[in-house]
């Protein structure tokens, strides 16, 4: 199996904190992994060390049966070597260069041959949907069509293992849209393993096989995106899946909701430091129906459903709605929640999973 392990990686920079901190892990072979987590968690160089761009200061990164580095042997694989493609963010074409030249410069540089080179670019063509585009330069294209082309020119090689770092992030959002299935057929047709680095939690849930949600140098939680969702090992991982967040109560401070969730979930309020519920978790009905009262700050349609906003004994929540909300501003109302969408975190931010 040619999956990835890290093995005791550690990467830091001088400084305060450390980068990558001691990260062990196992990608598996033909997954979409994306790493997952805030600015300056460590995604990049975690990718970057994969890719040889960076090198850890101890650990042991492997492929398959490839050692690509080994702080205890002294090995290193050079990027060139690790048969990766590789694509980040500014994903700069070569601008004196036509779509075709920049496609095969690659291959170009391996010295194929002409027809070697005509074929994979005829294939290429026809999976990007770039017929027409040939002897295009860069500048003549729009951005979609050129990510389109980096991408082309990422696979021109074949890689085994595609390194993407937020590729997707200078598109507008219908593009992202575009990009992003574009992406996910290619994982299901080409079968090849991808690490993929985002901040963007819709980016991670709609395209990844597998999500490694990361915080300060280190994976918390690695699982399928509706695991994640449903089963967060961690408040962390909880508040950064989900959108608008996930309701966060705390035991001392929002007392009352605090009592309710407790009686709710038939957990003691004293073992638990904070409650978490999903907006679409929360059910608005009449009131003195639900389980509290509430009253609602704030109603913002979305379109497709109703964003509102209530306050519960003094503590805000957003409740996620596919009707039309009840009431109006400033109306009380009562609220029902559904136990599937709410959990229990303890002192140390773990879910308390209860058996
Ligand atoms: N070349 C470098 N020199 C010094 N510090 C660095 C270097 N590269 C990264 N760092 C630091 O290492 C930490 C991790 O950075 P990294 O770029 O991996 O974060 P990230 O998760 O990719 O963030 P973002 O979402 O903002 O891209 C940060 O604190 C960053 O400041
Ligand atoms: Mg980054």
């Amino acid at each position: 199996m040619s999956e990835i392990k890290l093995k005791s990686i550690v990467k830091n920079f001088g400084g305060n904190s450390i980068a990558v901190d001691n990260l062990s892990e196992i990608f598996p072979d033909g997954e979409f992994v994306c790493l997952l987590g805030p600015s300056g968690c460590g995604k990049t160089t975690t990718l970057r060390m994969i890719a040889g761009l960076e090198t850890p200061d101890s650990g042991e990164i492997s492929y398959g049966e490839k050692i690509f580095f080994s702080s205890k042997n002294g090995e290193f694989i050079k990027t060139e070597n690790r048969n990766l493609g590789l694509m980040f963010q500014s994903y700069a074409l070569w601008p004196h260069m036509t779509v075709f030249k920049n496609i095969v410069f690659g291959l170009e540089m391996q010295k194929k041959s002409l027809d070697e080179k005509e074929k994979r670019y005829l294939e290429l063509e026809k999976l990007f949907h770039l017929e027409n585009f040939r002897d295009r330069y860069p500048s003549e294209l729009s951005g979609g069509q050129q990510q389109r082309v980096a991408l082309a020119r990422m696979l021109a090689m074949k890689p085994n293992l595609l390194l993407l770092d937020e590729p997707l992030s200078n598109l507008d959002s219908n593009l992202r849209l575009e990009m992003r299935s574009e992406l996910k057929r290619l994982h299901q047709s080409l079968g090849c393993t991808i690490i993929f680095v985002t901040h963007d939690q819709m980016e991670a849930m709609t395209l990844a096989t597998s999500i490694a949600v990361m915080n300060k140098g280190k994976i918390e939680q690695i699982a399928k995106p509706m695991e994640i969702y449903n089963n967060p090992k961690s408040l962390f991982v909880a508040k950064f899946v989900g959108s608008p967040q996930m309701n966060i109560i705390n035991s001392d401070k929002d007392e009352n909701l605090a009592l309710c969730l407790s009686k709710k979930l038939n957990i003691e309020k004293n073992k638990v430091k904070n409650f978490g519920a999903r907006p679409e978790s929360i059910k608005m009905v009449q009131q003195n129906n639900g389980d509290i009262n509430a009253k609602i700050e704030t109603i913002q349609p979305t379109g497709a459903d109703w964003i509102v906003g209530l306050n519960v004994s003094g503590k805000s929540i957003f409740v996620i709605s596919s009707e039309q909300p009840i009431g109006k501003e400033n109306d009380t109302i009562g609220i029902d929640f559904k136990v599937e969408g709410c959990h229990s975190f303890d002192s140390n931010d773990l879910r308390i999973v209860k058996s």
